[in-house]
């Protein structure tokens, strides 16, 4: 089958479009033909695997263990184990699994899987999964968020556009948005009962305080967003390269201080994908999509992704047809 080779870490243009070995699905899988993947933040990272070095620890030291890129999916179910009970041939689906940069792939029937939605294409719906099951685990620290002020720094991102939805249509919190000029428009559209541009205000010195400040592109600090916390209020941010101090900062101002730190540990979850579709069926969560790109420009989509600059997500097209 056709698929993207990462088998050595460095630059976007190590990928390459490939062939790779026919994933055979074990009892409790099923095999998916892919038709729509994403290029995250968290696959050019991998790529790349630089800027965070002990991820190596867990992708490979030298060379990359997953050698088919890729994290979110759309498609069809083409084959199922012995075991699986929940899908049958034919069934669209949605979710994540390691791998997704391919033709096909195995999932098991407990993982990251769940029905497509109905009302989203296969490319809309696998810009889906990543930024909305990354953001509600790492909002998790700030439960429960009903009724509370929040203000998300990187709203026009994959994490921030799935949060400012999730917090606006299924938490029921107060938004603040802060992002570019050119995405205010957007932002606000998708809930943000506030937005701040970031070009022309900075929300750290107008006086405003918050109960919650997600930073969802680990660009802020706590240290500066602290006087824009209320009493009892918390900083999350979803930067990795915090992982060294923030747990530290994180202890300390759980029993000092009345403000605390934390940060965003990003998990998918089938029950939280399983919540995502129903919102999505409700209308009340929809997949921001920047770019879509074919996946022979795998190297070009990558690029773009790694520039930070991308709104919502970037699509890849795996494959055409039913
Ligand atoms: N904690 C975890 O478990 C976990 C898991 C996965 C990913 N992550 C991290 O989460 C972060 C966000 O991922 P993502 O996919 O949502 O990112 P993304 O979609 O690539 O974010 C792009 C957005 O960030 C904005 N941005 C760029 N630089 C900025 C700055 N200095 N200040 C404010 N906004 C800025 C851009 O706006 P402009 O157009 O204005 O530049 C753009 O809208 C990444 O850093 C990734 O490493 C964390």
């Amino acid at each position: 089958m056709r698929a993207v080779i990462h088998d050595r870490y460095g630059p976007p243009e190590v990928l390459r479009v490939g062939d790779a070995a026919m994933p055979v699905p074990k009892a409790d899988e099923v095999l998916v033909r892919v038709h729509a993947s994403t290029v995250t933040r968290g696959d050019a990272m991998r790529v790349r695997s630089t800027e965070y070095r002990f991820s190596r620890l867990f992708t490979g030291i030298r060379r990359p263990r997953q050698t088919v890129a890729g994290t979110e999916f759309a498609g069809r179910i083409e084959d199922i184990g012995a075991a699986v009970t929940r899908f049958h041939p034919g069934d669209e689906v949605f979710g994540v699994e390691g791998g997704a940069h391919a033709e096909y792939v195995t999932v098991r029937e407990t993982g990251v899987i769940a029905p497509r939605p109905a009302t989203l294409t296969r490319e809309e719906a696998a810009a889906v999964p990543d930024g909305s099951l990354l953001a509600l685990s790492c909002l998790q620290p700030a439960n429960p968020l009903r009724g509370k002020s929040v203000l998300v720094y990187g709203a026009a991102g994959s994490i921030g556009t799935a949060a400012v939805q999730l917090l606006a249509h299924h938490f029921e919190a107060g938004v603040t948005a802060v992002c570019d000029t050119k995405d205010l428009d957007l932002v606000r559209s998708l809930g943000a009962h506030d937005v701040l541009d970031r070009f022309a205000e900075d929300f750290t010195r107008n006086g405003k305080t918050y109960d919650v400040i997600f930073d969802a592109v680990g660009k802020h600090s706590f240290r500066r967003c602290r006087r824009s916390l209320k009493t009892g209020g918390v900083f999350i941010t979803v930067d990795l390269g915090y992982m060294y101090h923030v747990p530290l900062l994180a202890l300390a101002t759980r029993f000092a201080g009345e403000k605390r730190a934390a940060l965003g540990i990003g998990r998918y979850r089938q029950e939280d994908l399983l919540l995502v579709k129903e919102l999505v069926e409700a209308g009340k969560y929809r997949p921001v999509i920047d770019r879509s790109y074919d996946l022979d420009e795998v190297v070009e989509a990558t690029r773009y992704v790694e520039s930070g600059q991308k709104t919502g997500n970037v699509v890849l097209r795996i494959t055409s047809g039913r």
